[in-house]
């Protein structure tokens, strides 16, 4: 009797403790995915317009993202990976710079816009932090503009804004290449000149006007000088699209320490680029190695500063285990593995990120009343054979207006007509 109670009292104790573990515990999967089901993953860079260029010339009729093979990024692999909101990149190379750089931006800025009305069920154009929670809330893929690189406004205000109002929302200051009013990345090693020891007054000017407009600055691919410099002017938060930390691999494309503690008294954001190359400093590299740089971030400036700047597609050497979107969820589950509370966590899946991107639009609605930018970039400043001077007083005119020199051409013109006419007569 004894045993059999015994054996009884023990089976219900077997039944509960494995009641609990199927109902009570939560695997790391599961409660990675719980999280991106509660708060969106919002992505920083993703280079998916490229590639519709360099592979079919921006002729979309000829892509199918439900079956496209051979990229990072397609919509099932977007929907495995939960990615709920992306910032696409309408990046052209720095070789267009003085020739046509801003039609080609144009025509990736138009490639994303036709990209959203071919797949109105999966992504959704967006231009605010409250369309990526509808979006969020639809199931469907918030889609942002980014533009990467300064080359592509080629040193016009009106063009700035002009892009804002095709839906841009934040501007690379460079890329790889200096432009007539910032340094780039490639300055601290050396292999550029310095030119601008940052930004140029122009530039500065600039930063003022993407406040005012409310569009992102995003410092990735810029000099340390022209990081420092940004965070003296702007008023609002700034971002690193697609940047890694320094400390942990020592590529100037990555974000210093001190840096990181300016951000995070701006209350910016780093999201993480996942490039081997700036993830370990050499051509291979595993989640482990991505999870790394977001430990360090946190140690160094806390959660609430980091975010997702993955780079897909626009990079050829990605980590093992982080292939393609669709591995994003394995990254959540490794920070978790880590020890990363739930809350550290949302914040940087998308929490950061609308945080940011809120503030941005608040300063820019307190600037309501102020007049826009309108002075343009001194003519010896973007001097190039590719740009006329219409507008700038020509040499002559140095001592006045226009007009003034009018009287003068118009009796040279009498004058010449008058010896014509006696000519011909
Ligand atoms: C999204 O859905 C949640 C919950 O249903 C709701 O509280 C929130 O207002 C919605 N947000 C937007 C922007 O639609
Ligand atoms: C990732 O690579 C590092 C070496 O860089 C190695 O120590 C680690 O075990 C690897 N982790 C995984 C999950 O493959
Ligand atoms: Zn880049």
């Amino acid at each position: 009797m004894l045993g059999r109670g015994l054996s009884c009292v023990f089976a219900v104790a077997l039944g509960l403790a494995l009641g609990l573990s199927v109902t009570g515990a939560e695997t790391l999967t599961e409660r990675a995915l719980r999280l991106m089901a509660e708060t969106p993953l919002i992505d920083g860079h993703n280079d998916l317009p490229w590639q519709m260029r360099k592979q079919f010339n921006n002729q979309l009729n000829l892509v199918d993202l439900k079956v496209l093979e051979g990229t990072h990024t397609n919509i099932p692999k977007i929907k495995k990976g939960r990615l709920a909101a992306q910032f696409w990149a309408a990046y052209v190379p720095c070789e267009t710079q003085y020739k046509d750089a801003v039609r080609q931006t144009l025509e990736q800025i138009d490639v994303i816009h036709r990209m959203c009305s071919k797949y109105p069920d999966n992504f959704m154009f967006a231009t605010s932090s409250e369309d990526i929670m509808t979006a969020f809330n639809q199931s469907k893929t918030a889609s942002l503009i980014g533009v990467e690189g300064g080359h592509s406004i080629d040193s016009s205000l009106g063009t700035l804004r002009t892009m804002y109002q095709l839906g841009v929302r934040y501007l690379t200051l460079t890329h790889s290449c200096n432009t007539p009013w910032a340094d780039n990345w490639l300055v601290d090693t050396g292999s550029d000149p310095m030119e601008h020891n940052g930004l140029s007054p122009f530039g500065k000017s600039l930063i003022k006007e993407m406040n005012r407009i409310g569009m992102l600055i995003d410092l990735a691919h810029v000099s340390e000088a022209v990081m420092n410099q940004v965070l003296d002017i702007s008023t609002a938060p700034v971002i690193f699209s697609h940047s890694s930390a320094y400390a942990v691999c020592a590529h100037k494309r990555n974000v210093p320490d001190s840096v990181l503690r300016r951000v995070q008294e701006k209350q910016g954001i780093v999201m993480v680029n996942f490039y081997n190359d700036y993830v370990t400093c050499s051509k291979t590299a595993n989640i482990s190695d991505v999870a790394d740089h977001f430990d360090h971030i946190k140690k160094v400036a806390g959660s609430s500063i980091i975010g997702f700047g993955g780079d897909y597609d626009g990079v050829t050497r990605v980590p093992e285990g982080l292939e393609d979107v669709s591995k994003y969820p394995a990254l959540v589950e490794e920070l978790l593995r880590r020890g990363w509370m739930d809350s550290e966590v949302k914040d940087a899946l998308g929490r950061n990120l609308l945080r940011v991107f809120k503030k941005v639009e608040e300063v820019r609605d307190g600037l309501k009343s102020e007049l826009p930018g309108d002075t343009p970039i001194p003519l010896d400043e973007v001097k190039n054979p590719c740009r006329t001077d219409y507008g700038y007083p020509t040499p002559t005119d140095n001592a006045g207006p226009r007009l003034a020199h009018t009287p003068s051409a118009l009796v040279l013109s009498l004058l010449l007509l008058t010896a014509l006419l006696a000519k011909s007569v």
